[in-house]
């Protein structure tokens, strides 16, 4: 989030970098950290900062799969659609998150509670299919299944847990 103390942080991070060539990516990390993604604000403050035009900022940013957007939720869910779990259904699980979600990929829910994201071979191809919730991990996981998890979630973050 963008604050004054935050903007000092970020202006004192940046001063380092400023007139070194292609130092834009660490930056743009700085701001990240500081600010938890690169929003339309975020970026606009990095072209000021650095004295570059948004665009370019902007086609870093959506580029590189590292940098966010938006504030990541809560509960980041990731469906992993490496080719074991594709070939076992996670096109279909990922499908039923973003219906009960109602966000796509790249997105977080506007209650702030769940950002979803599509990975690529997690590395436990033996549980196909697989998806993980911030640390934990579920496998051969079927629709039903995944509905349930993300269901018991839901209940978890309305009851403020
Ligand atoms: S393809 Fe999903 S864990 Fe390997």
């Amino acid at each position: 989030m963008l604050t004054q103390e935050s903007l000092v942080r970020f202006r004192g991070a940046v001063s380092a970098y400023k007139d070194t060539p292609g130092s834009l990516i660490q930056v743009m990390h700085e701001a990240q950290g500081i600010f938890g993604c690169l929003s339309y604000e975020v970026e606009k403050t990095i072209a000021e900062e650095m004295n570059m035009p948004l665009a370019d900022i902007y086609g870093v940013a959506t580029f590189y799969s590292r940098f966010n957007l938006e504030p990541k939720g809560l509960y980041q869910i990731n469906v992993c659609m490496g080719t074991a779990c594709y070939v076992r259904g996670a096109q279909m699980i990922l499908d039923k998150i973003i219906d009960m979600l109602g966000v796509g990929v790249g997105h977080t829910t506007a209650d702030g509670y769940f950002s979803l994201e599509a990975g690529r071979c997690f590395g436990c191809c033996g549980l196909a299919p697989v998806m993980t919730v911030n640390e934990a991990v579920f496998g051969s996981l079927t629709v039903p299944g995944a509905e349930k998890i993300i269901r018991d979630y839901m209940k978890k973050a309305a009851g403020g847990e």
